[in-house]
């Protein structure tokens, strides 16, 4: 398990490599590397207790008894789900009580696939329509293993075929969580996002393993990576992301974000936004560092997705426009991309097809103090001959975004930009159309 080695980085004590799992709580901060997150990550107390999660293993509902054991191990235990025991999980479960626990998942947890059911009982976590499977949520909470997280998503998938405005539940909802980290850890199938992080501030992702494609001709869509909202100082570093749509994506009001060493396939990039999609409210996402990312099979390496200032439609569930707010301090530094549409995305025009009317009405939403430099790799040749674009609505609604060391080209050796309302003096790229 990688435990030992984050030991081993963290503090090159030999004594700590074969250290009970219990300990490893204590080298959050530490296992952050290269970069350290914006504030230190607190330590776990010690768990001296142990429950272990009993199953029917027949398809019957295991909820009951993983409520059972956390209530007997909260406050400095540790809830272990038995290697090669599968627990099925048919009811909502609300874990935002946890305190001082541990979630140890060796075995196979799967969700079920009724969709009746979680459409009625999903937590519905008042953004963008999102419900997740549950809701796990407290103070100082880790929860790892080399089992299996299991969203069932088939079932999701070829009915939101027939119905894009079904609630799709995300596999994990971490609201609410002060302390915690989450991974190593494997997440399938998800019907929607990977995970919803709400509320939370010092958590660490780290070694998440993301993977879950649709065995039928209906794609499994919006599988976003981690979409975190109203949370900060929040780490997500060693993981990698085989999806269909955004890989890292930060919501409103998200601030001291960190996201190094992932290598994502498939997806969207790694992306500020959507925001400013509901008229009268203020999204905010400040101080957020991207470091050394691998990027594969994708639509966008990095993207800045804004809304406009007048009412758009991206499709029949996705409307919005008009809101305010500030993007500010957002580095994007290290990503190798392959087969990637766009290096670079900036827009102040998602959901607008129409650019006169994007421009008749500016984004209210100011972008500032932006840096994407060491990118190389080659695009997928799209956008031919360019390989990304920065687009403000206005002159006056972006500031101080750069660009340096973008050494990407696509497939036939090109390297345009389209750089729109912005300072192209900061932006050491060429710009064919400014
Ligand atoms: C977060 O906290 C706020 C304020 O307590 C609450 O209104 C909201 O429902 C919580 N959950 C989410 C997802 O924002
Ligand atoms: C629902 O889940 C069960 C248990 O994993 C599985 O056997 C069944 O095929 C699934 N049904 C659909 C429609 O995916
Ligand atoms: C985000 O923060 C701003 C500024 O503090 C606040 O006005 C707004 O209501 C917040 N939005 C959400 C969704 O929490
Ligand atoms: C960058 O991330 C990859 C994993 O995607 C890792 O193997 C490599 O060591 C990282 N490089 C640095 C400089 O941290
Ligand atoms: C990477 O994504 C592509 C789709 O873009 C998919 O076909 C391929 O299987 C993925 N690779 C892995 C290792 O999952
Ligand atoms: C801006 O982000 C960088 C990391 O890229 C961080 O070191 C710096 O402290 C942030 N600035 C502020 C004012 O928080
Ligand atoms: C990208 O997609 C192609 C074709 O689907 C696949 O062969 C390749 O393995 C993918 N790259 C990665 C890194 O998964
Ligand atoms: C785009 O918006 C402008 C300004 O509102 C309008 O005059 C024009 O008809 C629109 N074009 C299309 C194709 O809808």
């Amino acid at each position: 398990m990688k435990i030992s080695n984050v030991l081993t980085q963290a503090w090159g004590l030999l004594a700590l490599v074969n250290a009970p799992v219990e300990a490893r709580g204590h080298s959050r901060t530490e296992a952050c590397h290269p970069h350290h997150p914006f504030k230190p990550l607190p330590s776990s107390q010690p768990r001296t207790r142990t429950c272990h999660v009993a199953n029917h293993g027949d398809g019957q509902d295991d909820s009951a008894n993983v409520l059972a054991a956390l209530k007997k191990c909260n406050n400095g235990g540790k809830v272990v789900f038995d290697t090669d025991k599968t627990y099925t999980i048919g009811k909502a479960l609300d874990m935002t009580f946890l305190k001082h626990v541990d979630l140890e998942i060796h075995g196979h947890v799967q969700f079920s696939n009724d969709t009746d059911y979680w459409q009625a009982n999903a937590f519905k976590q008042i953004y963008q329509n999102a419900a997740t499977f549950f809701q796990l949520g407290g103070e100082d909470v880790n929860v790892y293993g080399d089992g299996v997280l299991d969203g069932n998503g088939q079932a999701w998938y070829d009915l939101y075929a027939k119905d894009p405005l079904i609630l799709r539940p995300i596999l994990m909802g971490v609201i609410g969580l002060n302390g915690g980290t989450i991974g190593p850890l494997k997440l399938r199938y998800s019907p929607q996002w990977y995970h919803f992080v709400a509320n939370s501030s010092d958590v660490l992702f780290d070694g998440i393993d993301i993977s879950g494609f649709s065995s039928s001709a209906n794609t499994a869509k919006n599988t976003d990576g981690w979409d975190l909202y109203r949370s900060t100082n929040v780490v997500i570093q060693n993981s990698v992301i085989n999806n269909g749509d955004d890989c890292v994506s930060f919501k409103p009001n998200v601030s001291d974000i960190l996201v190094q060493n992932l290598h994502c396939n498939g997806s969207h990039g790694i992306s500020v936004g959507s925001l400013g999609q509901y008229p009268g409210e203020v999204d905010i996402v400040q101080n957020v560092l991207v470091y050394n990312i691998s990027m594969f099979n994708a639509s966008d390496g990095a993207r800045i997705k804004v809304w406009p200032g007048a009412a758009s439609a991206l499709s029949t569930d996705l409307q919005g426009g008009g809101g305010s707010g500030l993007v500010k301090n957002i580095t994007y530094d290290g990503m190798t991309i392959d087969n990637v549409d766009y290096a670079i995305e900036v827009t102040q025009c998602y959901g607008q097809k129409n650019l006169t009317l994007c421009n008749e009405f500016p984004s209210k939403l100011v972008i500032e103090d932006i840096l994407f430099k060491n990118f190389k790799g080659v695009t997928s040749g799209k956008y031919d001959p360019n390989v990304g674009t920065i687009v403000c609505s206005s002159p006056d609604v972006c500031s101080n975004i750069n660009a340096k060391g973008i050494e990407v080209s696509s497939p036939d050796g090109d390297d345009g930009f389209t750089c729109t309302n912005v300072d192209v003096s900061l932006l050491d790229l060429n710009c064919d159309s400014s």
